[in-house]
C-alpha cells in the first residue's frame, strides 16, 4: 500500500505524476488512522513528524566517527606521499606491487551516522565530538533522498550504519536565501552554514521547508551484512540498496597509481565551480578492506585515507574602509578595503559591494570582520558579516551625494539599485575607464 516513494523521491525519473502521489498519500494516511499497528517506521507519512524538541538527545557512536588527515601539499607530492606511507606502513617495496586507490569528492556539509535495523532506518546522529553526536532523526527523515528502507534482493543486514555528509545544493541555497529575504528572514552565508543549521534545527516543520540532500561515503557499525571486499564495491552496493552516492569518483590502478589520484585532483580541481554542490577538496582511500585494516588507525585518523583540499574559497578578515569607485558608465560601487588575506590562491585587498542596497542587506561596517569568497575568476566579494557586536558605535555608509572624482552630482534613477554620477566625460575616473574599455583587444 506504500505510495511509490523510493521511486518518486529517489531516482532522477519521477515516473508518477504529483496528483496520483498525492492521492496514494492521502490513501495511506486514512489507513492508518484506522489502523495505527500498520504504520511502520518507513511509512512515507512518518517523513514529517511536526513535533518541536526541546533539545536534540545525546547518541553514542557504536563506532567511533574518525576525521581525515589532510594534505596541504601541490597536487603531485600529496598524492606520491601518501602513496608512499600507505607502502612504508604495509612493507611494500618502493615500485612493487601497487596499491589500488579510490578517489572520490570531499563534500562540504556535515556528517551523519544513519543506522538502519532490519533494513529501517532508525536513527541518524550528527558526528558530535567522533564519540557522541546528537539524534537528529526527525529532521534527517524530511530529506527525501534518503531511503526509510533499504531495497535489499536478501534478508536485510541486522545492522548497518550508513556513513556520509548532509549538504545543501548550491541552486537550494540561493533558493532557499531568495525565500528567506522575502520573508525578511536572516539570510545564510554559505549552503554549509544552511545544512547544518537545518539538520540542527529545532521545528521539524522549518527543517522540512529547507532543501537538503545527501551522499553516502562510508560505513559504521555493521552486523549480518558481508562488507564488499573493496571501498569502491562498497559504494556500489550502497548504491544498489538506494542510497544516494556520488558518481564522481574513480579508482586508481596499476603502477600509475598515485598519478592516477594527481589527474582526480586536478580534473575535478578544473570543474570545482560548475559542480552543482561545495567541495573543499577530494579524498583519496585505499580500497581493499583487508589493506584498510591492516592500515589501522593513528589517534583519530584512519591511515588509508587522506584529504587533499583546495584552496580556501571563502576566509574571514576585516573591513579596513569602504571606498567608492568609479566605473565607465558613471556607476558608483562600494569596495571593501580589506586587511589583506589568501583567498581562492590569491591574496585579496579589496571586494566588491556592488551597490548601497547590496552593502545594507550585508550590513558590512568599518571594522566589521566579514566572510570573503573568491570562486575561480569571478572576482572577489564580501559574502556577508560574522558576529554581531561592534566594539563601538560605526556610523552607517552613505552613498556620496557628490562624485568623489569630479565633484558632478550623483543620482539614481527611479526603479535602479546604481547612483551614478553625472559628469560623463568630464568626469577623469570615467574618461580612464572608457579608454580602458574602447583601447581592449575585443572592443
Ligand atoms: S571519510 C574514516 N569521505 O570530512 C574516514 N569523509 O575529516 C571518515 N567528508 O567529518 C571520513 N567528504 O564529514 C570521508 N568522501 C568523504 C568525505 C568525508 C566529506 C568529511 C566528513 C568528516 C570529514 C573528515
Amino acid at each position: 500500500v506504500h505510495p511509490p516513494t523510493e521511486q518518486y523521491c529517489v531516482l532522477e525519473a519521477r515516473q508518477t505524476p504529483d496528483a496520483e502521489y498525492d492521492r496514494l498519500f492521502q490513501a495511506l494516511h486514512v489507513l492508518e488512522d484506522a489502523h495505527p499497528e500498520l504504520r511502520t517506521a518507513d511509512s512515507p507519512t512518518q517523513r514529517v513528524l511536526g513535533k518541536v524538541l526541546e533539545g536534540f538527545s545525546p547518541v553514542r557512536h557504536a563506532v567511533p566517527m574518525l576525521s581525515i588527515r589532510t594534505e596541504t601539499d601541490t597536487e603531485a607530492t600529496g598524492a606520491e606521499a601518501f602513496d608512499a606511507r600507505v607502502r612504508r606502513e604495509l612493507c611494500l617495496a618502493e615500485d612493487l606491487p601497487p596499491v589500488e586507490y579510490a578517489a572520490e569528492l570531499k563534500f562540504d556539509g556535515l556528517a551523519i551516522n544513519l543506522r538502519y535495523e532490519v533494513g529501517v532506518l532508525v536513527q541518524a546522529a550528527t558526528r558530535g565530538d567522533g564519540e557522541q553526536g546528537e539524534d537528529v532523526t526527525q529532521n534527517i527523515r524530511t530529506i527525501g533522498q534518503i531511503p526509510l528502507k533499504l531495497k535489499c534482493h536478501d534478508a536485510p543486514p541486522a545492522v548497518l550504519e550508513v556513513r556520509g555528509e548532509v549538504y545543501m545544493r548550491r541552486d537550494d541555497f540561493e533558493a532557499l536565501n531568495a525565500r528567506q529575504r522575502e520573508h525578511g528572514d536572516k539570510t545564510f552565508v554559505n549552503p554549509r552554514n544552511a545544512a547544518a543549521g537545518a539538520v540542527r534545527q529545532l521545528d521539524p516543520a522549518i527543517a522540512a521547508k529547507r532543501p537538503l540532500s545527501f551522499f553516502a561515503y562510508g560505513l559504521g557499525d555493521v552486523q549480518g551484512w558481508a562488507v564488499p571486499p573493496t571501498h569502491s564495491g562498497l559504494l556500489d552496493a550502497l548504491a544498489e540498496m538506494g542510497l544516494p552516492v556520488c558518481a564522481e569518483r574513480t579508482v586508481a590502478r596499476g603502477a600509475s597509481g598515485p598519478q592516477g589520484l594527481v589527474a582526480f585532483h586536478q580534473a575535478i580541481g578544473q570543474r570545482r565551480d560548475q559542480l552543482p554542490f561545495d567541495i573543499d577538496g577530494v579524498v583519496y582511500k585505499v580500497n581493499s578492506r583487508e589493506l584498510q585494516e591492516r592500515l589501522g588507525f593513528v589517534t583519530r585518523e584512519p591511515r588509508w585515507a587522506v584529504a587533499h583540499k583546495y584552496p580556501a574559497q571563502e576566509q574571514l578578515t576585516q573591513v579596513e574602509g569602504i571606498d567608492i569607485q568609479v566605473g565607465r558608465t558613471g556607476k558608483l560601487t562600494p569596495v571593501a578595503r580589506l586587511k589583506p588575506v589568501f583567498v581562492g590562491g590569491v591574496t585579496v585587498t579589496n571586494a566588491t559591494l556592488h551597490n548601497l542596497f547590496e552593502l545594507r542587506r550585508k550590513r558590512a561596517r568599518v571594522g566589521d570582520t566579514v566572510i570573503v569568497r573568491r570562486a575561480g575568476d569571478v572576482i572577489p566579494e564580501v559574502v556577508g558579516v560574522v558576529g554581531e557586536a561592534r566594539a563601538s558605535y560605526v556610523p552607517n555608509f552613505r552613498m556620496p551625494s557628490n562624485c568623489p572624482v569630479c565633484g558632478s552630482t550623483v543620482v539614481r534613477e527611479r526603479g535602479e539599485v546604481d547612483h551614478r554620477c553625472t559628469g560623463g566625460l568630464f568626469c577623469a575616473a570615467q574618461r580612464k575607464q572608457a579608454l580602458l574599455h574602447f583601447a581592449q583587444r575585443r572592443a
